[in-house]
């Protein structure tokens, strides 16, 4: 039996900038998904997906995530003609849009394979696999998600070309976060694509955002690492007013934003694709993160604590 596991992520600044070589940062998350392949007489694969989920993620992605799993067998010239293989799911990391559930699971299914068949992958050759894989779920990804599953920790990411480049960025110490799940699921095939269409039909628009979004970031990056958390927070709120223009928020994000910033927050914004999953609020300490995500259970919706920088 191989195992394998792959990190949970929040993006906090700059999705979609991203996949147009602008510089995103991103964290792990406590939480993991985990990856059992166990090799079998007979031919063919069989997933069983047993990770917690949000109602309805799973089947909505069903296709995607057979797509994603043919495009890595082949990938990684697994012969499932002489072979059948039983493909097992799990960990704490909650199957949902936003917190990188299809790029964890690719990275723990890539390391499984390798730990069964004696593959040696490296961790490079992982983010390769798990790479490939997201391109069943997003089409053409940036690569920040796979990078962040494979990786862990807290991650300066760039694109550039067909190069992925990541830097790894240190916290003083790790900070208390919530994320709040609107219980949509996003497509980020879909979502990124209407970027995509609207970039193109308005340049000039589009061409402000993303000199915008690119001085943020590097802002950002500075007060993150001399650990000034209420500026950091502030530039959460001006990353989110972006992504509001770039037409990838959604009412309901919103709300959860304002609930965040209204019960003490120090920043809060959407986090991954947007128009639905998740929304992230810097929340430093335990007591403010009680506050901010006993606020969103309030609403209805779910709050997941957790940490950055771990
Ligand atoms: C999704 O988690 C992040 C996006 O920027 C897409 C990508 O970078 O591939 C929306």
């Amino acid at each position: 039996m191989g195992r394998g596991v792959g990190f949970g992520k929040v993006i906090l600044f700059n999705e979609h900038f991203v996949v147009y070589g602008i510089p995103a940062v991103v964290s792990a998350v406590g939480a993991k998904s985990t990856a059992l392949v166990e090799r079998m007489p007979g031919s063919g694969t069989e997933l069983r997906d047993e990770r917690p989920e949000s109602p309805g993620y799973k089947a909505e992605k069903l296709q995607q995530q057979k797509e994603s799993l043919d495009i890595m067998l082949k990938f990684m010239n697994i012969d499932t003609q002489h072979d059948h293989y039983v493909i097992t799911l799990g960990g704490d990391l909650i199957a949902a849009s936003g917190v990188g559930a299809s790029a964890a699971s690719c990275a723990a299914i890539a390391r499984a394979f390798s730990e069964e068949l004696h593959l040696n992958f490296s961790d490079e050759r992982v983010n390769e696999v798990a790479y490939e894989g997201e391109k069943g779920y997003h089409g053409t990804p940036s690569g920040i998600d796979n990078t962040a599953a494979t990786y862990g920790g807290l991650i300066w990411y760039r694109r550039e070309g067909s190069a992925q480049l990541m830097e790894r960025m240190r916290l003083r110490k790790p900070v208390e976060i919530v994320m709040g799940n609107t219980g949509k699921v996003a497509d980020t095939k879909v979502i990124v694509a209407g970027v995509k269409e609207r970039k193109e039909r308005e340049p000039e628009k589009y061409g402000r955002l993303f000199q915008d979004a690119n001085q943020l970031v590097l802002n950002a990056r500075k007060e993150l690492e001399s650990f000034h958390l209420e500026k950091v927070g502030a530039y959460m709120n001006e990353n989110h007013k972006l992504l509001q223009e770039l037409g990838v928020s959604s009412p309901e994000l919103d709300t959860l934003v304002k609930i965040a910033r209204d019960t003490g927050a120090l920043g809060a914004k959407l986090t991954g694709t947007g128009r639905g999953g998740f929304m992230v609020a810097l929340t430093p300490g335990r007591e403010l993160q009680d506050r901010v995500a006993n606020e969103i259970d309030r609403h209805g919706s779910q709050a997941v604590r957790t940490l950055i920088g771990i």
